[in-house]
């Protein structure tokens, strides 16, 4: 294959060959790389990701296009997962300098046997409610950088805890790519933007627009000294009366290794999971520690 230059805007590898290829041209001229792993459905989130990584000094962006089917569980929605890759191709014209998607061969060969698996930080939240998940993370975005051996790769502070188990496993692989957090975008009414947020009905979105204001609430209640457990019960039951159907979490956790903090002693997170008809929505904030 080549790098294929006449189907979108965007020029547009499907091998790690070709991309790499690439990657060596633009390190001989003397161009800083990054790389914008993502699994398509684009929005301004994602498009976001890329200025983050313009402005930390990156002149070519590669941005990943991969429906990972190893990170979605029983029952998930891979099948049903947006795949929009001529539109998210519009969406990328003169802002990515390569389009990476692969075929599932070229990220999983035939028989592959190898698994990268992060310990600690993957235990709670997302690992508990989705337990093969971050095995699934780690082991395409270890291959993705890999791959494209960037400069920096951006990840979404939107999915805190995946943030804070590829920091972990780029530093215990020692893996030569600075990882960068850009921050959570938000509709109009501060609903975090998501691919899924398709999924919402007419009332369903209208509920979904509380759960950030719900989240900020709480979490300025925490720093000026509330108590923590009783805030948080308070929350889940306004997001219960207003029409979510489950709530996996709503909780403090320590930036860094997302233990429950019982007291604000430091800058803490609050993170929300919570299902609202179909999708499952996330989202997440510092509660600042005003001493
Ligand atoms: O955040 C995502 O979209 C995915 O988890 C990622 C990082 C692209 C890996 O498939």
């Amino acid at each position: 294959m080549a790098i294929d230059t006449a189907t979108y805007a965007v020029p547009l590898a499907r091998t790690i060959t070709d991309m790499r290829a690439q990657v060596s041209a633009w390190r001989a001229v003397g161009e800083t790389i990054a790389l914008v792993p993502t699994m398509g459905a684009l929005h301004e989130g994602h498009l976001s990701l890329i200025d983050v990584a313009k402005a930390h000094g990156a002149t070519k962006a590669i941005v990943s296009i991969f429906v990972n089917p190893t990170q979605f569980g029983p029952g998930e929605d891979f099948e049903a997962y947006p795949r929009t890759e001529a539109s998210d191709a519009e969406k990328l014209a003169g802002r990515a300098g390569l389009i990476f998607a692969p075929i599932g061969a070229e990220m999983y060969p035939d028989g592959y046997g190898t698994t990268v698996s992060v310990k600690g930080v993957t235990n709670t939240l997302e690992g508990e409610a989705r337990p093969t998940h971050f095995d699934g993370v780690a082991t395409i975005v270890s291959k993705l950088l890999l791959a494209a051996l960037p400069d920096c790769a951006i990840f979404g502070e939107k999915d805190y805890q995946q943030l804070l188990t590829i920091r972990r496993m780029v530093s215990d692989l020692r893996i030569p790519v600075e990882i960068l957090g850009g921050p959570i975008l938000r509709e109009p009414d501060g609903l975090a933007l998501s691919s899924r947020n398709v999924y919402l009905t007419g009332t369903e979105r209208k509920a979904a627009g509380q759960l950030n204001i719900i989240l900020r609430e709480t979490a300025d209640a925490i720093s000026a000294g509330g108590d923590i457990k009783a805030l948080t019960n308070d929350a889940e039951t306004k997001l219960l009366a207003l029409g979510f159907d489950k709530i996996d979490y709503l909780t403090v956790r320590n930036t860094k290794t997302l233990q429950p903090v019982e007291t604000l002693t430091e800058e803490a997170r609050i993170l929300v999971a919570a299902k609202i008809g179909q999708p499952r929505l996330l989202d997440n904030m510092s509660v600042e520690f005003r001493g």
